[in-house]
């Protein structure tokens, strides 16, 4: 399988950071979103980033040049008809997924591959939805996109085990590691992150330490870039409840159920980063 252009559809903070992933990786890449004001929100993503990366040295002008040359961006589906491979990166509802794919279906050609950057919505369900189940996969990004080493690859019980593999391939082309998941709900990572995360913010709420002593805790005790409530604000208030949720679903299990805290939260629209205050404040 050969993957040369690439959509990617939503070019959200995800969604943006996969198109430049493609991108740095010398493949073309047809990013699409609903209307022109999203369209050039993503495009600012993709120029802040890009714009970082030359201050810091990492990346030439010529090259920040050559990047966001190869990506088109476009209001209209119908431009993916070339696409070896779409990435999807759409707000998580299960409902506008499958009418996307239902969609992507009808205008790919038949040999593309369908990939849905979901973190916590059913890649079998979505595959149902096509005509080419056996090419439809999970390729789960983490955020930020460009600078995490891992892509997980979901398949499906009806996945091609060629189409595991290729896709595999091609996040090593990226510079990620890959590693290969099946369609349980969270994955590896969010199945094992977000309980911890969740527990953090339990511990909060009973009082037990301060939201800095926690985070300093396991940043310095732990060694991790972030600690919990950086990192809740980073992945989204929301999205991490939905993530929870979609467990707690799955397993019934009293160790997955959302906190009651983060759900106030998230009630306030205290989102995180994308909604200015989370945890932390102007974070
Ligand atoms: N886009 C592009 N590049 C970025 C970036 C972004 N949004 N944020 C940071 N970077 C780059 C910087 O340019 C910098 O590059 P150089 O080292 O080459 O100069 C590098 O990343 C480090 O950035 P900073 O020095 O600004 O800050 P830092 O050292 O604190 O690192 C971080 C920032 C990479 C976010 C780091 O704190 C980290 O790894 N945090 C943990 C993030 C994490 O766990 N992500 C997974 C969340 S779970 C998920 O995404 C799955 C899901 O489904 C919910």
């Amino acid at each position: 399988m050969v993957f040369e252009t690439v959509g990617v559809v939503g070019l959200g903070t995800m969604g943006a950071g996969i198109a430049e992933v493609f991108a740095r990786a010398g493949i073309r890449v047809v990013g699409v979103e609903a209307d022109q004001e999203a369209l050039d929100r993503g495009l600012g993503h993709l120029e802040a980033s890009t714009g970082r990366a030359l201050e810091k040295g990492r990346l030439s002008a010529g090259e920040r040049e050559e990047i966001l040359s190869r990506v088109t961006l476009t209001t209209s589906r119908d431009d993916l008809r070339d696409a070896d491979l779409v990435v999807e990166a759409i707000p998580e509802v299960m409902e506008y997924k499958v009418a996307l794919f239902t969609d992507l279906d009808r205008i790919c050609k038949p040999s593309a591959v369908l990939a849905t950057n979901t973190s916590s919505l059913q890649v079998t369900a979505l595959a149902a939805a096509t005509g080419r189940p056996g090419r439809v996969v999970g390729m789960h990004f983490f955020n930020p996109a460009p600078v995490m080493g891992l892509v997980e690859v979901v398949g499906t019980v009806v996945t091609e085990p060629g189409v595991v593999t290729s896709v595999s391939d091609l996040a090593v082309r990226l510079g990620k590691t890959p590693v290969a998941v099946g369609d349980r709900a969270g994955f590896v990572v969010n199945r094992l992150l977000l309980p911890y995360l969740n527990h953090a913010v339990t511990l909060l709420d009973h009082g037990v330490a301060a939201r800095d002593d926690i985070d300093n805790a396991m940043r310095l005790g732990v060694g991790l870039p972030m600690g919990p409530f950086s990192l809740l604000d980073l992945i989204g208030l929301d999205t991490s409840y939905e993530i929870m949720g979609v467990l707690f679903e799955e397993s019934r299990s009293e160790r997955h159920v959302p906190s009651p805290l983060l759900r106030s939260y998230v009630a306030a629209g205290w989102l995180g980063r994308k909604s200015g205050r989370g945890f932390y404040g102007e974070s």
